[in-house]
């Protein structure tokens, strides 16, 4: 699958409406929401009034990233806040699998995401629960980095474990993605692309989204 998913990270804060209005005019899939506490990432960004707000004008549908320690505690909050699917970290969740099922309980997706440290290997005994994994590639908490090559051996490991054990499960990969990396990604196996500055910082956001969906 060849899906799109613009991070709002780098869209115009002052004026995030228009930004969510040109997602939903666009070929976009998802929009892309980061969540950071500045515990488990060196960033803030942003919480549950600002994904109530994009869920109130988005027509497509929201795809939460949590980068933050604790995540059970507010999973029905993001549910009732609008997500569509939630993504929890790897490195954040001793008791993963109870996570997920709390997270499907809620009739949402469940997508959990790998740090570019963590191997694909330790989703073994969960991917037959997922709906889709995300892997970074780039160290989260910050949008505007370069995208880590190791990435796609990631996506080609995962991609052989998801047809082994007859997973649906899809792969996102987040951080750095522009033209060139895309391409590379699909090619890997990836089905879904996160892009922030690379949609917002291009001169037409419109047909970068486009683009991205046809490489
Ligand atoms: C990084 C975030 C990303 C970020 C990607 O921690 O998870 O979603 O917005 O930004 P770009 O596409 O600029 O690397
Ligand atoms: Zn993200």
């Amino acid at each position: 699958m060849k899906l799109v998913a613009p991070s709002i990270l780098a869209a115009n804060f002052n004026h995030l409406g228009n930004d969510i209005e040109m997602i939903n005019q666009s070929e976009a899939d998802y929009i892309h929401c980061d969540v950071m506490d500045g515990v488990f990432v060196p960033n803030i960004s942003f919480g549950l009034p600002i994904i109530q707000a994009i869920n109130s004008i988005a027509k497509k549908p929201l795809d939460v990233h949590l980068m933050i320690v604790n995540p059970d505690k507010y999973l029905e909050d993001f549910y009732h806040a609008g997500a569509s699917i939630i993504t929890v970290h790897y490195e954040v969740c001793s008791h993963l699998h109870r996570t997920i099922q709390q997270i499907k309980n809620l009739g949402i997706q469940a997508s959990v995401c790998l740090n570019p440290h963590s191997p694909v290997s330790l989703l073994e005994d969960i991917i037959g629960e997922l709906d889709m994994v995300l892997l970074m590639s780039v160290n989260p908490g910050f949008g505007g980095q370069k995208f880590i090559e190791n990435t796609c051996v990631k996506a080609m490991a995962l991609k052989e474990m998801i047809l082994k054990k007859n997973s649906t499960a899809l792969i996102e990969v987040d951080g750095g993605v522009n033209f060139e990396v895309g391409k590379k990604l699909y090619n890997s196996g990836v089905d879904v692309l996160v892009a922030g500055s690379f949609v917002f910082g291009s001169e037409n956001p419109l047909e970068t989204i486009s683009r991205l969906k046809n490489l």
